[in-house]
């Protein structure tokens, strides 16, 4: 009996002493966990991919995931079955839709802000666009980016719900409003994962 008074009574000081060490950092406390949640939040409508199918007759294959990061989308490209050495128009268009065999159905390049096509790094481009895709000696392209100008989460510059499209040719990043790129060799829907 005595034994378990004094066990209750180590605990009650252990008690006061934690809650005197709590109340003297609290200055710090609220702050701290308060970003922590934000955080979180935009952790749960992050990510996004789009499985792209071959177009126009070829064999070009792969698979494009989005990932919302601080600074804006960060884009994981891998993709095989092009030809080898080849440079690629690389965009993110208006609509999700990759059903005509020519993937004509996409629609023109994702521009939810009215610019002019260009170059991701020049001040005026589309927001889906992108740099060209150059397939190595074996037909496979592996890149990765950050989009400044897209989100995953829902919004008007979403990317979900678009399609990511690969052209035949490079894109000039000056002929409005297509970068002049040709045909369309691959499509997929971006759906979020
Ligand atoms: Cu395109
Ligand atoms: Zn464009």
């Amino acid at each position: 009996m005595k034994r378990v008074l004094f066990g209750l009574t180590v605990s009650a000081a252990v008690a006061v002493l934690a809650g005197c060490g709590t109340s003297g950092m609290g200055s710090s406390s609220p702050a701290a966990s308060a970003s922590a949640s934000t955080g979180a939040g935009m952790a749960g409508v992050a990510k996004a991919a789009a499985a792209l199918q071959p177009k126009s007759g070829t064999n070009t294959t792969g698979r494009v995931t989005f990932d919302q990061q601080s600074g804006g989308v960060m884009v994981v490209v891998a993709v095989t079955g092009l030809p080898p050495g080849t440079s690629h128009g690389f965009h993110v268009h208006e609509k999700g839709d990759c059903s005509a065999p020519d993937a004509m159905s996409a629609g023109g390049h994702f521009n939810p802000t009215g610019k002019p096509h260009g170059q991701m790094t020049m001040a005026d481009h589309h927001a889906g666009d992108m740099n060209n895709l150059t397939a190595d000696a074996s037909g496979n392209a592996r890149v990765q980016f950050l989009m400044p100008d897209v989100t995953v989460a829902p919004g008007p510059n979403s990317v979900v719900g678009r399609a990511v499209v690969i052209h035949k040719d490079p894109d000039d990043y000056r002929t409005q409003p297509t970068g002049n790129s040709g045909g369309r060799i691959a499509c997929g829907v971006v759906a979020a994962s």
